[in-house]
């Protein structure tokens, strides 16, 4: 599915302790981790905890594998070509400017020059010193050169003053490198995902929602911009961070989730959309503009509820009347009859295919990090795919689609 050797480069920034931090998330994700230290980086942190961590001798002294001829593996020459992935977390300005010119002459910039993998930065340093034009000409270099960089951010830095230069978030950085570490098969495509559930306002602080936690939709989108679509989530309310790399928009309504979708597709030619949201069918009819008070209920309140649009329809609708080429996957979320009931779906709303999963069960669908799901297809073909994590699930869907 995806390689899965991770070098880090560490170099002697103040954000060091953040390289353990997106080390431990590349564990989590299963990923195998080396790591090279500059002589400068091991006085503000040991290799011993970066030792530890990986269960992986660290790479420092660029003349010591000469002296340790049995371990052929740590020498700089099989370190670049075992990694998939070299990443230097954090990268200072001296490293930056290192790379930039060729010199290679502490463990993480011989790496950098040896290696063919994949080079992803995250500069981390003070701001003058990264607005500096140097530091932006070398930049701008490394990036034609084909690195990849994580972005700083605004945020503290270590001199007492806030500015650009704060390291990214190790979640954005981990995810940066893990979706690195993927083919591209959907380069160039452009991947819309809907998420989440709606929520249909009755008044200014009460609604109706429905048991959505947004995973599988947030798993399709994460795994669209893994696989190299120009990916879109328009997610409605969950607790989940936007993943790194995605175009990400928040709704609330059904209404507002098809506006959306309509804003975002109505400019291209061709679209791929996954409606992973739950939509919520009716909406209460009259919204009162006031908070309803207690006092004015009887003992009884009734709301009264009307159809919300069906989006899929609605959307195939759109993109035929714009002449936008859709692929488009619907959700199937049931407690019966699934098979039956997903099949119906499929032809009604005009989908390539439909993914049904049993909402029934607590150990896969809503909330859950697992689910087993069937994909049906429009000529009625059937893929019963066993229980698996919801990337996984992602993945499968993904690779499924033909355009
Ligand atoms: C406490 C401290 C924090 C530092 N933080 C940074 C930093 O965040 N970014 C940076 O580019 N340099 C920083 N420096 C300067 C580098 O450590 C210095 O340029 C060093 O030579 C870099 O070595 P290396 O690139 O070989 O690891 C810092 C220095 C000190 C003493």
């Amino acid at each position: 599915m995806r390689k899965n050797n991770v070098l880090i480069g560490v170099t002697a920034s103040i954000a060091i302790y953040k390289a353990l931090e997106v080390i431990s998330l590349l564990k989590k994700k299963g990923c195998s981790i080396r790591v090279a230290m500059t002589k400068e980086a091991t006085r503000f942190i040991s290799p011993v905890v970066f030792q530890a961590l990986t269960n992986s001798k660290v790479y420092v002294d660029v003349l010591e594998e000469f002296d340790d001829l049995s371990d052929t593996n740590i020498t700089h020459i099989s370190l670049a070509k075992w990694a998939d992935v070299f990443a230097i977390v954090p990268a200072t300005s001296n490293i930056i400017a290192k790379l930039a010119n060729g010199i290679s002459d502490d463990a993480v910039s011989l790496i950098g020059l040896a290696t063919k993998a994949k080079k992803l930065i995250a500069p981390a340093m003070n701001s003058d010193m990264y607005l500096n034009p140097i530091t932006i000409s070398n930049i701008n270099r490394l990036k034609e050169y084909g690195c990849e960089f994580v972005e700083p951010i605004e945020g503290d830095l270590a001199c007492n003053t806030k500015g650009v230069g704060h390291i990214a978030d190790v979640c954005d950085i981990a995810d940066k490198i893990e979706s690195m570490l993927y083919e591209k098969p959907l380069s160039g495509k452009n991947v819309i995902v809907t998420a989440g559930p709606t929520s249909e306002a009755i008044d200014p602080v009460r609604y109706i929602t429905n048991k959505s936690s947004g995973k599988m939709g947030y798993a399709l989108a994460k795994m669209a911009y893994n696989l190299g679509a120009n990916t879109i989530l328009i997610s409605g309310q969950s607790c989940l961070r936007a993943p790194y790399g995605v175009d990400f928009v928040n709704v609330e309504s059904a209404e507002e989730m098809l506006n959306a979708l309509k804003d975002k597709i109505k400019n291209l030619d061709k679209a791929i959309v996954v409606m992973a949201s739950a939509i919520a069918d009716f909406k209460p009819k009259n919204y009162q503009n006031k908070k309803i008070k207690k006092r004015d209920m009887t003992n009884k309140m009734v709301i009264e509820l009307t159809e919300n649009p069906d989006l899929t329809k609605e959307i195939n609708r759109f993109a035929k009347d714009n002449k936008i080429e859709l692929f488009s996957i619907g959700f199937a979320a049931e407690t019966n009859d699934l098979i039956q009931n997903a099949t119906e779906k499929i032809k009604k709303k005009g989908l390539n295919f439909i993914v049904a999963n049993d909402v029934s069960r607590s150990d896969i669908g809503f909330s859950s990090d697992e689910n087993e799901v069937s994909i049906i297809y429009a000529n009625g073909k059937i893929e019963k795919l066993d229980k698996m994590k919801k990337d996984v699930v992602a993945y499968e869907i993904l690779r499924r689609i033909e355009t």
